[in-house]
């Protein structure tokens, strides 16, 4: 029986090519910070409180104007044709199922007008390109189709090193790519690929700021780590940001989020944070939202719905996240998402 993100995440294992699963799953390098990232919620305690009214209590929330059944979105994740012939547009049906959002990733499989009108919240993630013209206009088709926020992914530059996809020999198959990206930049030969190539070419924060200027809608920064970039975040113009490691896709020996979500959520006090990486329970949510998190994105454990049945799969897996945290918020005595702080925790000395 298929009940746990868990039990998805091993019946996807079975269902998919060795080299896609390698591609869903795996991280950069040696995997620690992949590792790290589910280690770090196991590591937090929950400390229960009793008898105490719960009645008319709820998990859902309200995020830049997004009404969530319970404090979460769908990650941005690219080509989800490869879990299923109806990619993205099966994962806005389980979004919308379960009363969620989702974040549509600019290198998405479908194109954003052809996704099923559905309720709850479509916000589009983009890497910012080296010509703003091409930025615009990603953004400008994805706004068209729907997109309330823009999420700006700045931690992935350059493309992680990620062994275990490299070796298992991962190539996307015929028929799924990338529907809105531009063919990439022609890199100059000779030279370091890396500093004379994607990197001469790669944003810096004033071009956040140009984009944050001229955009009609908040814009989110993913792959925050640092408290620094946090504040130049704001500084730049952004709403919030989103405390990301990619889930361990691109620097590996990074910190986890909840390693330094406290820092982050000090430096950006009443502003929207988001975190992810990870969470693959109903108490992961209730962790980084007791360590100042406002929602969470969730990854993988979509992914791997999605690949075992489709739409119902991955609504399946975000439903049981949802019973999860409401379960783990009724048994630690919280009302609401808005009581869930640091006193809800048992942190080990
Ligand atoms: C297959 C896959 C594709 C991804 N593609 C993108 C992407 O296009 N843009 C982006 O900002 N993040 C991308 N991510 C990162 C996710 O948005 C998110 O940060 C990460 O998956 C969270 O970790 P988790 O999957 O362990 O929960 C991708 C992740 C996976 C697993």
């Amino acid at each position: 029986m298929l009940l746990t993100a868990e039990d998805f995440e091993q019946e996807a294992d079975r269902l998919l090519p060795l080299e896609v699963f390698s591609y869903l799953a795996g991280g950069a390098g040696q995997e620690t910070t992949l590792a790290r990232n589910t280690a770090q919620w196991a590591e937090i305690g929950l400390m229960p409180r009793h008898l105490r009214n719960l009645a008319g209590g709820t998990a859902a929330r309200q995020i830049l104007g997004a009404a969530l059944a319970f404090p979460a979105l769908v990650a941005p994740m690219a080509f989800q044709r490869l879990a299923c012939p109806e990619g993205e547009a099966a994962m806005r049906l389980a979004a919308a199922a379960q009363g969620i959002g989702m974040v549509l990733s600019c290198q998405t499989s479908v194109a954003p007008e052809d996704l099923p009108q559905a309720p709850g919240p479509l916000w589009f993630q983009l890497y910012l390109q080296p010509d703003p013209q091409v930025t615009r206009a990603l953004a400008a088709r994805a706004l068209a189709a729907g997109a309330e926020a823009l999420v700006v992914t700045i931690d992935a530059p350059i493309n992680g090193l990620r062994n275990r996809e490299m070796r298992a020999g991962f190539r996307l198959p015929q028929g799924v790519q990338a529907v809105m990206m531009p063919p990439p930049p022609q890199l100059p030969e000779g030279g370091s690929l890396v500093f004379d190539g994607l990197m001469a070419l790669a944003p810096v924060w004033a071009d956040l700021a140009a984009l944050c200027a001229e955009s009609p809608v908040p814009v989110l920064a993913k792959g925050v780590l640092h408290p620094d970039d946090a504040a130049l975040a704001i500084e730049a113009g952004c709403a919030g940001v989103v405390v990301s490691n990619h889930g361990g896709r691109v620097l590996d020996g990074v910190p986890g989020v909840a390693d330094v979500l406290p820092a982050i959520r000090a430096r950006l006090p009443g502003l929207p944070v988001l975190a992810d990486g990870g969470i693959r329970q109903g108490s992961d949510i209730f962790k980084a939202l007791a360590l100042g998190a406002d929602a969470v994105l969730i990854g993988r454990p979509a992914f791997y719905g999605l690949a075992v049945d489709g739409a119902r799969g991955a609504s399946q897996v975000l439903r049981r996240l949802r019973e999860e945290f409401e379960v783990t918020m009724a048994l630690c005595g919280c009302r609401s998402p808005d009581e869930i702080g640091p006193e809800t925790l048992y942190l080990k000395r």
